[in-house]
């Protein structure tokens, strides 16, 4: 069975866009594929390093499984882990390190992106920070994963991620798989406020886990037409967040053609327009997410034992590649010489004792 490996930082709770992002990827190919869920913590410390950010990781981790389960990843297929707890991520990291130049990693516009997220600048940016893809590779490749569903802002690291296997293939023998990655049918879900992609920093996301009158208010919110001042002004569909969410999430497509057409000649107000995403919303997203959630968080200390079951069985692949590895790059070998060595010298003593 080929392998998936992904998964998410524990900064907080998952938006709408990661469901058509690569949510719905992965729990549509949970039964063909021997699926991994990587809670990344060690990702979270390369921008926010603070005690206070590590005392959350806990419950943003909960939040996490819960918000998978209620997408529909179904824990007895699929395994979920911390990564923080594998040491083999932090071994394998430190051999990838010469495997990809400083170069190729400062042009990342991911990385810039994030650094100036956290209000930090070329003087302030951290090593870790730098080396965020090549963690995400020993990530990706420690359970030497085949497919990587993800959302578009994390494309150029697996690139980079293919790039590690194919040199440390032809360096040291075939030990990984090259990752593929997978994007979503949105790839990059545009924000509430119509600025940029849906985050949970820029407070422009609806929450897998918002309420119903969070859900209502985030909607009624929305940025729409700008110039469309009153309901009788003809207005502009393409782009409209209102539009690409009912898009997105709408599956009447006679409703929203028909929205559309009133939309473009002056027919109908937003207010209309947002009611009925609210109410498809509802219908098509929460009404089954909040059913799951519900269902998972009322079993005491669930979510806790499926992710350390999940760590456990990462252990052990873990511990199964980095045999592998060091076997392919001969980093065994000095110590079995020594071992070897100290062992006779041990039985020489024995005997003349
Ligand atoms: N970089 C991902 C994010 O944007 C989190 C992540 C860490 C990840 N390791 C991964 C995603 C491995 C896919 C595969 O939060």
């Amino acid at each position: 069975m080929q392998r998936i490996l992904t998964g998410d930082r524990p900064t907080g709770p998952l938006h709408l866009g990661h469901l058509v992002g690569t949510l719905r990827n992965r729990v549509r190919l949970q039964e063909k594929y021997d699926t991994i869920l990587i809670i990344a913590d060690l990702h979270m410390l390369t921008t926010r390093p603070g005690r206070e950010d590590i005392e959350r990781i806990t419950d943003n981790a909960r939040g996490l499984v819960l918000d998978y389960l209620s997408a529909g990843i179904d824990p007895d297929r699929t395994t979920i882990y911390l990564q923080s707890a594998i040491p083999e991520v932090y071994e394998l990291n430190t051999l990838f390190q010469n495997l990809v130049t400083v170069n190729r990693l400062a042009r990342i516009p991911s990385l810039k992106e994030m650094a100036q997220n956290a209000h930090l600048d070329e003087d302030s940016m951290p090593y870790g920070l730098l080396g965020y893809p090549v963690l995400q590779a020993a990530d990706i490749l420690l359970p030497r994963a085949h497919l990587v569903p993800i959302g578009r802002d994390n494309l150029s690291h697996v690139e980079v991620s293919r790039e590690i296997a194919r040199r440390f293939n032809n360096l040291y023998g075939e030990v990984f798989p090259l990752p593929e990655p997978l994007l979503g049918d949105i790839p990059s879900l545009v924000g509430t406020d119509g600025r940029g992609k849906a985050s949970k920093s820029a407070g422009n996301a609806i929450m897998l886990s918002d309420d119903a009158a969070t859900v209502r208010k985030r909607v009624r919110g929305m940025f729409t037409d700008p110039a469309r001042v009153r309901a009788d002004i003809p207005g502009t569909v393409e782009g409209n967040p209102v539009f690409v969410y009912h898009d997105a999430f709408n599956p009447d497509a006679a409703e929203v053609e028909e929205l559309k057409e009133r939309y473009r000649a002056g027919r109908v107000g937003d207010g209309e327009v947002k009611e009925r995403l609210v109410e498809a919303l509802e219908r098509n997203v929460f009404a089954e997410l909040r059913e799951r959630r519900s269902r998972w968080a009322s079993e005491k200390g669930l979510v806790d034992e499926i992710l350390w079951d999940g760590t456990e069985r990462m252990r052990g692949i873990a511990r199964d590649t980095m045999r592998e590895v060091r076997k392919a790059m001969g980093l065994d070998r000095a110590m079995v010489r020594m071992r070897r060595a100290a062992e006779s010298r041990a039985k020489k003593k024995g005997v003349s004792d």
